[in-house]
């Protein structure tokens, strides 16, 4: 039997968007399972926190029947290995992406070199968007709702402007 195919899609993930989400649905036909993976403590502390991230996270990729949710802590590498996960997923919207991911990429491969990072596009349509411009847009009361999934723009309009 091949083998299973298990990706892990990293990130903080505070909130999701509609980016990550187009590219969960692309990836979702490309491995047999992908496990979207919010980090839990970043230097940075986030606006959500970790149960509300993995909360929103559940709700957006209910569709699709072989995302799972999970968090991490430390080193991905390490959390990829518990997992059985051979691939790393990540994102790349514009040419600015590069270099990041390409440092993050090379030194997980340098940490573990079983491990492979794939990069996939999310579609044009959200090529400028992030997190942290959803959150900014959210807290000076502009729209979301043709950026994020229902249930966050729901959840950003209840939150307190100054804690985004
Ligand atoms: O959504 P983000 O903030 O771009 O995701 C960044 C993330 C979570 C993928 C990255 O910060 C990460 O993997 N952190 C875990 C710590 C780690 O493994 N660092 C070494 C690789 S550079």
């Amino acid at each position: 039997m091949p083998e299973c195919r298990v990706a892990i899609y990293p990130g903080s993930f505070d909130p999701i968007t509609n980016g990550h989400l187009d590219l969960i649905a692309r990836a979702s036909k490309q491995f047999d399972k992908l496990v979207v993976a919010a980090l839990r403590h970043d230097s940075k502390p986030p606006a959500f926190t970790l149960e509300e991230r993995l909360t929103m996270v559940a709700e957006a990729v209910a569709p699709f029947p072989n995302v799972s949710v999970d968090s991490f802590d430390g080193l991905l590498v390490d959390f990829a290995r518990e997992k059985g996960a051979k691939l790393i997923l990540r994102g790349i919207r514009a040419v600015s992406d590069y270099e990041y991911e390409l440092q993050m990429a090379l030194m997980n491969r340098k940490l573990a070199p079983e491990l492979e990072t794939v990069f996939m596009l999310p579609s044009e349509t959200y090529s400028y968007l992030s997190s942290r411009l959803v959150k900014e847009v959210a807290r000076h009361g502009g729209d979301v709702d043709a950026l994020v999934p229902p249930r966050v723009a729901e959840r950003l309009r209840a939150m307190a402007p100054e804690t985004l």
